[in-house]
């Protein structure tokens, strides 16, 4: 779908790309879709459009696609291939991870565990190529972390087991073999790891809250399928700058979902679990904006919610929403959507990439039936955590600088080397990362591996980032609570405090990268070293 509609927009459209307008793109698309057979049943699946928003929503339940695992002893997860019928009836080629357990079956399982429970597992590797399990925002040793010199061949295992340290909060595993994180990423590879404990409980039960039913998980990925409904990932020149990015939305991998909601509080979990997308999520009903309240980020939950009428969420990231339908009649329908925005995406070195979708189109996500009427008078609790400042007082400072020369990304000028380690530090200490995004660039999602971050300070923000601030700082809600990924506009400096205390025997060896995976996979990655 992309290439017909892509070629048809480089005639139309001009050579420029970036600068287009949407109303101009859209035109381009009209015009063209119509034409072809491909086209005209991928146009059901248009994001940009409203309709067809007939599919339920994938939700997790006990078994099956996303179900809900709680590892209780060992067990075998099988990174492997299967088809599933994902869009129009096409039969399309998966890549996932396989757990079978007690006579049921889990693809991308959703683990969920207590603080302080101890995880083993083994992965086989049934792949025809190399790959290792990441768990994203976990704080464990390097060899149970997916460092990419871990990575094993096709048919080859390997053990984890680690005791996990972390709050609550949702985190998510994905593959991490150097350079092909992106492509298995893009095939299906990718899970929800969630940490449970007594703040997590009490929001639970103060909200009432069901997981599955009224706490829902929502993973996004933009994909990009061929006239077979094949995944089709072959990233060109443009793609492996500016990151690849897909035409079809899916959201739980539905495409064009929708969910029937009754009017009470729905705990969202997001995941912006695509390539390259960034997405301004926000809640319409008509050309109503509906407020609703950030309650956590990466590392789980904030001290307190804020309410918001958008957030931007980059690749990689979470964010945690409350969202109250209270004041809705049923019948009413609110969509989840993507707003449009100027990515600022400067650096192009012309030409165009694979998707007609450009990051920042304006995009329909999820549809919300407002099906029941409910009494239900909770309330939000005033204190949702404890989220304590990290003292900085004395801490080091180390600078960042991100860079290009118009056909990859450096981090302080350099590429990834397996066996280089730019950064060497002391465990238990506590330093300040100023990382500079430069002018002539485009947004990147930083992304820390072995420990969590605060962010202390955002500068030189573009206007719509300065708009959200919540204080004096820069700061956005989605910020105020514990991250791993942080996303740096172009010209924008942000400062984070770490910690890196741990208990762990021996050196470690971390990751410091963009999670734009096309970026991280050409080498904006840096190890750092705790000894
Ligand atoms: Cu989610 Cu090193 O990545
Ligand atoms: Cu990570
Ligand atoms: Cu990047």
């Amino acid at each position: 779908m992309g290439r017909l509609t892509r070629r048809d927009f480089l005639t139309t459209a001009g050579s420029t790309g970036l600068l287009v307008s949407t109303s101009k793109l859209g035109r381009a698309f009209g015009s063209s879709r119509e034409s072809t057979k491909a086209t005209v049943a991928f146009d059901q699946l248009d994001p940009r459009k409203n309709s067809n928003f007939n599919n339920a929503l994938f939700v997790p339940s006990e078994t099956g696609t996303f179900g809900l695992f709680e590892p209780s002893s060992d067990f075998t997860i099988t990174a492997r291939e299967i088809t599933r019928d994902l869009i129009l009836g096409r039969a399309t080629k998966l890549w996932v991870y396989h757990v079978e357990q007690a006579g049921k079956s889990y693809f991308n399982p959703i683990f969920r565990v207590r603080r302080g429970d101890s995880f083993r597992a083994t992965l086989q590797n049934q792949l025809s190529e190399q790959t290792i399990i990441h768990w994203h925002g976990l704080s464990v040793d390097w060899r149970n972390d997916g460092h990419p010199s871990y990575a094993i061949g096709g048919g080859s295992a390997y053990e984890y087991g680690f005791t996990v340290e972390n709050r609550a909060a949702t985190y998510w595993y994905h593959p991490h073999p150097h350079g092909i994180t992106g492509k298995q990423t893009f095939y299906g590879l990718a899970g929800l790891f969630i940490v449970e404990d007594e703040n997590e409980m009490n929001l639970t039960q103060a909200l009432d809250l069901n997981f599955g039913e009224t706490d829902i998980p929502l993973i996004l990925q933009d994909r990009l399928f061929d006239d077979d409904g094949r995944l089709e990932y072959t990233p060109n020149r443009r793609d492996w700058l500016m990151g690849y990015l897909g035409d079809v939305m899916l959201v739980n991998l539905t495409p064009k979902p929708s969910l029937d909601v009754s009017t009470r509080i729905y705990r969202l979990r997001v995941l912006n679990g695509s390539n390259a997308r960034i997405y301004r999520l926000a809640f319409s009903r008509g050309s109503d904006q509906l407020p609703f309240y950030v309650i956590g980020t990466d590392g789980g939950l904030l001290d307190r919610s804020y309410r918001a009428t958008e957030v931007f969420l980059a690749p990689a990231e979470r964010v945690d929403l409350l969202l109250d339908l209270r004041s809705l009649q049923p019948g009413d329908v609110v969509f989840l959507r993507s707003l449009d925005f100027n990515p600022m995406e400067r650096e192009g070195s012309g030409g165009l990439g694979s998707s007609s979708l450009m990051n920042g189109e304006k995009l329909y996500l999820l549809r919300l039936n407002i099906a029941r009427r409910v009494i239900y008078d909770l309330a939000v609790p005033l204190n949702l955590s404890q989220i304590t400042p990290l003292s900085t007082g004395g801490a080091a400072k180390r600078r960042f600088e991100l860079s290009t020369d118009r056909l990859r990304w450096f981090i302080n000028g350099a590429t990834f080397k397996m066996d280089q380690y730019p950064v060497s530090l002391r465990r238990n200490t506590v330093e300040l990362w100023e990382v500079k995004n430069r002018e002539m660039s485009m947004p990147h999602p930083m992304h820390l591996h072995g420990f969590q971050f605060q962010v202390l300070e955002r500068a030189d923000s573009p206007d719509w980032i300065k708009r959200l601030a919540v204080d004096k700082k820069g700061l956005l809600p989605t910020d105020k609570g514990w991250k791993d990924t942080v996303l740096l506009w172009p010209g924008e400096r942000v400062t984070i405090a770490v910690d890196f205390s741990h208990n762990f025997l021996g050196e470690q060896i971390f990751l410091f990268h963009c999670h734009n995976l096309e970026h991280e996979d050409q080498g904006m990655m840096i190890n750092y070293k705790v000894v």
